[in-house]
């Protein structure tokens, strides 16, 4: 134990002496970055730096990780949490954390009367620089353990760079919560951080893994009747959902629409041969995972929803509670309703054409008692 210390305490010395003969060295490098930008070296014994451990804060130079963090990601390096929650930052594929600052994301026919903060809509990593406090309705990760308040950008991500997508955590020990991680990180290819918004031409390539991923934090949600929405959360997509994936290009073209023009990013799928620029419908290999309905920080609708679950028109998103209006990709008619629609075309040309989805397909009462969408049946 002693001589692994010594040895972490020569490598912070000698990796900081690196980076000051190459200052140019990219961020994130394996590890490699400059110690210093991160932790603090005032705090040191005989010349060398103290090792970081929990008792001291990790030697953070700010106070938190998340913090941290968001000295060079808030605004720059994929503005994660910019600018304002009624003027995101251009979304790369993760959504943004500013909509948990907006007083109300609830859509819902009586929306107004049931105001939801933005803490609904986004994973709530605890900032104290940003006044961000850990969610005030979950104690943990529903469906799982992992604690609220020790949410943080390194739950996810490993601050020293990995060689996994976007540097998230795999198999093993995370230091924040001091949680164990079961399965691997996700496989993907995503875009330029410094580069175009996501669209229909140029998105983050789900190829696999991301159902488990989440699974880390959530287990297999909405499964096994584990949640009062249930839905495969991690099936292959078959051909009739496929189909009609393919066939779907908006309100006004139910069936005509074309399969090799008709991917979007607000309802992806995962698929080992997705490129960034796939335009092309679901294939027998394609599954339907957590990020075909979720982004991964947040949005402006509750439950970090790719699109607002609970309103019937989404090109009216916003307009109740005054929150970012989420765009919706189809946008030649003036009525667009749930994007589940895009899987389930046949089966609710004749019904539900009267309310949001859950409002039928969820059963017993809502986590917000008296809320807008309370006390339905299972069907
Ligand atoms: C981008 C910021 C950043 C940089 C650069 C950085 N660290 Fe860290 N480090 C952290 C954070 C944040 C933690 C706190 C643990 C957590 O939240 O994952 C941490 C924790 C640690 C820990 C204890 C826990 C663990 O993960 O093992 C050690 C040891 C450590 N860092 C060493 C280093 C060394 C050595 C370097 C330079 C090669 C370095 N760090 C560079 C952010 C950074
Ligand atoms: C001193 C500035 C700095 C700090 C502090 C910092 N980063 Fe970064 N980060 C960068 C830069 C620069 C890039 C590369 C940007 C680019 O590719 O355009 C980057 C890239 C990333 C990426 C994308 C990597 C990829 O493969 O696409 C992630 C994710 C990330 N950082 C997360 C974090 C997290 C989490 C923390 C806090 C532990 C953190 N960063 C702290 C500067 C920083
Ligand atoms: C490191 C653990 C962790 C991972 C990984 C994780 N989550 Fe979470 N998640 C949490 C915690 C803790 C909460 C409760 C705190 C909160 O809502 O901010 C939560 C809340 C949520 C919520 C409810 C938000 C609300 O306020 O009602 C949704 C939806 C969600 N997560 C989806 C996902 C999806 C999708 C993924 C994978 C892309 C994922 N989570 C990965 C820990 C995690
Ligand atoms: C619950 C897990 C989770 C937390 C917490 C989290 N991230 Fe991420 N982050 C992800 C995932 C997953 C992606 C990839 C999403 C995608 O491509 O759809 C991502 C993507 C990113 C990117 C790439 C750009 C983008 O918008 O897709 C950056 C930069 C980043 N995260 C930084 C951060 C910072 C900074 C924090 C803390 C403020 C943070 N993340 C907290 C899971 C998380
Ligand atoms: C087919 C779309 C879809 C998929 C796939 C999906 N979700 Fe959801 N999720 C929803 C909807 C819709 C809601 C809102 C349900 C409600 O209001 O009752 C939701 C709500 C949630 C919540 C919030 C629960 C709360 O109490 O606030 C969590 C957590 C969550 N999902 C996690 C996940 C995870 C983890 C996965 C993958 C294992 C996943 N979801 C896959 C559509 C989906
Ligand atoms: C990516 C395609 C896809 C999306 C998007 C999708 N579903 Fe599904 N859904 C499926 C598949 C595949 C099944 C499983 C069918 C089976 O097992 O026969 C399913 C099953 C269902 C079932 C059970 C049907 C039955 O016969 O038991 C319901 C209800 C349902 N989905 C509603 C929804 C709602 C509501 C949404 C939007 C929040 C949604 N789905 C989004 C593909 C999708
Ligand atoms: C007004 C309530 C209501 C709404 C709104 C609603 N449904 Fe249903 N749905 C039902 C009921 C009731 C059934 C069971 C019908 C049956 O078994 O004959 C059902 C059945 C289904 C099935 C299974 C059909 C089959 O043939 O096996 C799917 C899939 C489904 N709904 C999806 C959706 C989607 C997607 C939406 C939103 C676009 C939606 N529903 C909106 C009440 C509703």
């Amino acid at each position: 134990m002693m001589k692994l210390k010594f040895c972490m305490r020569f490598m912070l010395l000698l990796i900081a002496t690196i980076a000051v003969i190459n200052p140019a060295r990219a961020f994130h490098d394996k590890g490699a970055a400059d110690c210093s930008m991160c932790h603090t070296m005032h705090n040191s014994e005989n010349g060398m730096p103290v090792n970081p451990t929990p008792d001291n804060n990790y030697l953070l130079v700010v106070s938190s990780a998340t913090d941290l963090c968001l000295s060079c990601h808030q605004s720059d390096n994929g503005s994660v949490w910019a600018q304002n929650p009624v003027n995101p930052a251009p979304q790369l594929g993760s959504g943004n954390f500013i909509f948990g600052g907006a007083p109300n994301i609830n859509d819902s026919p009586n929306g107004n009367l049931v105001p939801l903060t933005g803490s609904h809509g986004i994973h709530n990593c605890v900032a104290p620089s940003r006044n961000s406090g850990p969610d005030p309705v979950h104690m943990a990760a529903p469906g799982g353990a992992y604690p609220s308040s020790e949410l943080s950008c390194t739950s996810c991500h490993d601050p020293h760079g990995n060689e996994n997508y976007r540097m998230l955590r795999g198999v093993g020990n995370v230091p924040a919560g001091n949680f164990n991680f079961m399965y691997p990180a996700p496989e993907a290819e995503g875009l330029t951080l410094s580069g175009q918004a996501e669209s229909i031409t140029l998105h983050t390539a789900y190829k696999s893994g991301w159902s488990n991923w989440c699974a880390n934090c959530h287990g297999y949600y909405h499964e096994h009747a584990q949640d009062l929405f249930e839905h495969p959360v991690n099936d292959a997509i078959e051909g009739e959902y496929r189909l009609a994936y393919e066939r779907y290009a908006g309100s006004g073209n139910p069936i005509g629409g074309n399969a090799f023009e008709s991917y979007i990013p607000e309802l992806p799928f995962e698929d080992v041969s997705m490129t960034t620029t796939t335009s092309s419908g679901p294939t027998p290999l394609s599954r339907i995972a957590c990020i075909t309905c979720h982004r991964a920080h947040g949005s402006s609708a509750t439950d970090l929803g790719r699109w607002d679950f609970r309103e019937l028109n989404i090109r009216q998103d916003g307009h109740i509670s005054g929150s970012y209006p989420l765009p919706s990709p189809y946008i030649t008619q003036a009525s667009e309703r749930q994007l589940c629609v895009k899987c389930h075309e046949p089966q609710v040309r004749q019904h539900g054409l009267t309310k949001a989805c859950i409002e039928c397909h969820r059963f017993g009462t809502l986590s917000e008692p008296g809320g807008p969408i309370d006390q339905f049946k299972k069907p």
